[in-house]
């Protein structure tokens, strides 16, 4: 039996030259003559081990990383293909720390199979939650999806079964699905690195969905800035469908359900889940008012499911192993796992998948190994560019939804962004106001235009003219833009802008003069 090679071809793993590991272990392996696959999986999410190179072995699989293509023809002379001691050794991937410490359920497969192998997904365990589905009747199935306790994991942490029964309820010629990839958030990855590791999970959520929920069409909104997952998926879509996955008869029952891939345009308000839907209609990416709700009037004016990419890839484990098994995980209303994106100024960055309820403590010093710079930790950005920033005090917050609302914050799609105390705390107001005016779309007034003015206060504060007033006048303009925009981008830029106030006033304020300078 050849030897297996496993090489991940994910962009993250890409951008830090996995390809050109690829390249050179196959020149090797082809100059020594060795009997060898080298397969391209997704990452394990250990990024700064990548590029990770696996082996198989009768003990399991043998890590080495971050390995460069000038440590390959090391590697295989000194034994890679036998799993042989060598510095870049990690030993057995399940037992690297990082990734034992995980409770995989959405990302079970993501680095283990090949991305493009539906034989592979269904040996570990992909389609058994869809061919149970396919015994179930609509409502069952929807129940089984709210008694599990998934909430979306795009940011609002709606309850996905309460939606899916919406759009079951709702009157229609053609429902869709529509999975939102649109991915904008600062320092979040998950969505990319399941579509790009494990893209037939996402396939299997929305026909569930779509079974679920009367829905025969798919659109998956994914963002341009992902060439690789979009081929990845495009390709998966292909293949889903040559195995009747997908078509006018799922497995061979009497339910159709078919999928597209659409690119988007590089806006983070396209995120939205209405402004995709007019993206995706082929208009301008603006916020419609709600109601309607998507779910009674959606795409093209039908009942719509907008879901996650995490939401949807969550729901295949819930349909095969129940809801029971999925709401054990977690703690309040906040059931089953959520895969944390631990990214910034940290040593150990990557993809966490854990049940709700590790304290932010405990993934910014343990699991993430604190700051890479070696500094102490000064804030955490938690739930993307609207996400409020948590100081040390505020360390003991478990990863739980209300957890995070009580201390003015909010999961979000869960990235967490770390800095060091070399952070300037009013230029990170700054940047939230200037984000959310470059990114506003520009339908209500407070976010278009108080996001300039926002920006223009602070430049005053910076100034050190009339400070305390200007610190009020923001504090003002937040509670404005927070209370009175339609949507979220311009309704919770206050978050980081007023957390980063009431966290570290200290950088809102001049510096008292040193005594030198008297
Ligand atoms: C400005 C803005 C950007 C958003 N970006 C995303 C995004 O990139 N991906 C996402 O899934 N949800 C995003 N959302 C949330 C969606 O509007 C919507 O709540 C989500 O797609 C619903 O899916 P879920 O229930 O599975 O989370 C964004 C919301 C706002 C206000
Ligand atoms: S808050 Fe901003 S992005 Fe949202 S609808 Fe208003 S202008 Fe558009």
């Amino acid at each position: 039996m050849s030897a297996k090679i496993y090489i991940p071809g994910d962009a993250g793993s890409v951008a830090l030259g996995a390809d050109k590991v690829a390249c050179r272990m196959a020149e090797t392996i082809a100059a020594l003559g060795v009997e060898a696959q080298i397969i391209r999986n997704g990452s394990r999410g250990l990024y700064w081990l990548e590029p990770m190179v696996e082996v198989e072995t009768e003990k399991g699989r043998v890590a080495y990383g971050p390995v460069k293509p000038s440590d390959v023809d090391k590697l295989l002379d000194g034994g890679l293909l036998d799993g042989a001691d060598h510095p870049l050794c990690l030993g057995l991937t399940e037992e690297i720390p990082f990734l034992k410490r995980q409770t995989r359920l959405t990302f079970a497969r993501c680095g283990i199979t090949d991305p493009l192998s539906v034989s592979d997904y269904r040996n570990h365990g992909g389609l058994a939650g869809l061919e149970n589905a396919l015994g179930m009747k609509p409502q069952d199935i929807v129940a089984q999806v709210t008694d599990s306790g998934l909430r979306g994991r795009g940011g609002a942490g709606f309850p996905t079964g309460i939606k899916w029964k919406t759009v079951l309820e709702a009157q229609g010629p053609q429902k869709y699905i529509v999975c939102n990839a649109d991915e904008g958030d600062s320092g979040t990855f998950a969505d990319r690195m399941i579509m790009e590791g494990d893209p037939f999970v996402v396939i299997e959520g929305m026909v569930i969905a779509g079974i679920a929920t009367g829905a025969t069409k798919g659109y998956v909104y994914l963002r341009s800035e992902y060439p690789h997952a979009i081929r990845v998926m495009d390709r998966a879509v292909e293949i889903a469908r040559e195995h009747n996955i997908l078509g006018a008869s799922v497995l061979g029952s009497d339910h159709a359900f078919d999928m597209e891939i659409r690119v988007g345009a590089g806006a983070y308000v396209c995120g939205e889940e209405t402004a995709l839907l007019e993206s995706l209609e082929g208009r301008r990416g603006v916020v419609r008012a709600k109601p309607p709700l998507p779910a009674h009037k959606g795409f093209l004016g039908r009942p719509t499911v907008v879901n996650n990419v995490i939401s949807l890839a969550s729901v295949p484990v819930i349909m095969e192993k129940g809801a029971e098994f999925y709401r054990d995980f977690g703690m309040g209303r906040s059931r089953g796992t959520i895969p944390v994106q631990i990214a910034g100024n940290v040593k150990h960055g990557g993809l966490f998948e854990a049940a709700f309820g590790m304290t932010l403590g405990e993934l910014v010093d343990d699991i993430a190994g604190g700051t890479a710079s070696g500094r102490p930790v000064k804030a955490v950005q938690v739930g993307g560019p609207l996400g409020a920033y948590f100081p040390r005090e505020l360390f003991d917050t478990p990863f739980d939804y209300e957890a995070f609302a009580g201390k003015d914050g909010l999961i979000g799609h869960a990235g967490i962004v770390v800095f060091d105390d070399t952070a300037d705390m009013l230029k990170q107001a700054r940047f939230a106001f200037e984000f959310c005016a470059v990114e506003s779309c520009g339908k209500c007034t407070p976010c278009r235009i108080g996001s300039t003015r926002g920006v223009e206060v602070a430049d005053n504060i910076r100034a050190g003219t009339d400070t305390e007033n200007q610190i009020t006048l923001m504090t003002d303009l937040c509670n404005t833009m927070k209370f009175g925009s339609l949507c979220a981008l311009g309704g919770f830029t206050p978050y980081p802008v007023m957390s980063a106030l009431t966290h570290f006033p200290e950088d809102f304020r001049p510096a008292p003069m040193s005594q030198a300078a008297e």
